[in-house]
């Protein structure tokens, strides 16, 4: 909530032309997503729309169009509660297309009640993480030959929810569910995986920069789980909140700005506005990336039939 008096460093003017780039934003039908989505098309950027629900999203695509006048924005079904669905919007866009320059792994899911994903993995782990990781690892041959790209992961403060360990093997018991410390566990993924997947790439000498950000206290639909749709509650909260334009700078300035290449911003998590900052608890543990990782890849291997491993 302090982002309101926070320092700007970076605006849409900003954005460099995008003609020629194609990125693909997920969750983008409404909230963060959607600013992200119409202000890298604005810039001439092919978008495609990674969304669960074709009708809405259509409605938005049609927005985008009219309003930036780029004809190239695109939907593909995403459905982050199924592995199934992830294996299949990456086979279609590969199918579509055959370069791939900014990766925004936006969607996310707050604090809402216990439930499993088709793959029996709990809600917020499923889709703010697994499936993003999953995705990400599909989509990163060609990210890497369509370099130099950009991955951009977003986090949130509430890593900084105080938790002492991810207890990673009963992440998915109902026994063992907080619906906060799950969220702030699947937000310190988003921030450990950032982490590693950035430090295998640059062993490599791979031209993927990977970064993450807390986009702010936005008002967006994200609160639907804690306080009912037009209550007093939902009134007040998003009187404090930023708007869903100032909540997506952080994360274009990490997908678009030339000074990610030009500073070798890499494995870096950002706040509001576009300002480095450090991750504290879980995710400042030196061995947690790794063990993420790890834990990841054996889950992926158990519920996918054929997935054979991370590409790097
Ligand atoms: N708003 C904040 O204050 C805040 C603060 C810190 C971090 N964040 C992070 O910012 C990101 C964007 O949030 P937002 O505020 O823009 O929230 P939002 O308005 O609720 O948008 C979330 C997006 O994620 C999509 N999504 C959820 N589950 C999905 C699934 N299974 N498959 C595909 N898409 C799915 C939603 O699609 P549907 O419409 O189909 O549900 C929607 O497009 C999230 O990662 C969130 O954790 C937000």
């Amino acid at each position: 909530m302090l982002e309101l008096f926070s320092k700007r460093n970076f605006s849409f003017e900003q954005i460099p032309d995008l003609t020629g780039k194609v990125a693909i934003v997920t969750g983008s039908n409404t909230g963060i997503g959607k600013v992200c989505a119409k202000e890298m098309a604005r810039k001439g950027c092919t978008v495609i729309l990674a969304c669960r629900n074709q009708e809405k999203t259509k409605v938005v695509i049609d927005e985008i169009k009219t309003e930036t006048g780029n004809q190239n924005v695109e939907f593909i079904a995403l459905d982050l509660m199924k592995l199934d669905s992830v294996t299949k919007f990456a086979q279609e866009f590969k199918s579509r297309y055959n370069q791939l320059n900014i990766l925004i792994n936006n969607a996310g899911v707050m604090i809402c009640p216990f439930g499993l994903s088709e793959d029996g993995i709990e809600t917020q782990f499923a889709t703010n993480h697994v499936a993003h990781y999953y995705l990400t690892m599909l989509l990163l041959p060609i990210l890497e030959q369509s370099g130099p790209s950009r991955i951009v992961t977003v986090s949130s403060l509430a890593h900084k929810i105080p938790f002492k360990k991810l207890n990673l093997e009963s992440i998915s018991d109902p026994k063992k569910y907080n619906r906060v410390i799950h969220y702030a566990k699947s937000k310190t993924c988003n921030i450990l995986f950032t982490k590693e997947l950035s430090k295998r790439l640059e062993n490599k000498g791979s031209n993927v920069y990977v970064n993450c950000n807390h986009p702010g206290s936005v008002q967006s639909e994200l609160s639907r789980h804690i306080v009912g749709p037009s209550s007093i509650g939902e009134y007040i909260y998003n009187k404090f909140c930023i708007s869903t334009e100032d909540g997506a700078l952080t994360q274009l300035y990490l997908a678009t700005s030339p000074e990610v290449e030009e500073k070798k911003i890499r494995a870096q998590y950002y706040v509001p506005f576009a300002s480095p900052a450090t991750p504290v608890g879980v995710s400042s543990q030196p061995e947690a990336p790794l063990e993420l990782w790890e834990f990841t890849e054996n889950l992926l291997k158990e519920k996918v039939d054929g997935y054979t491993g991370a590409p790097i």
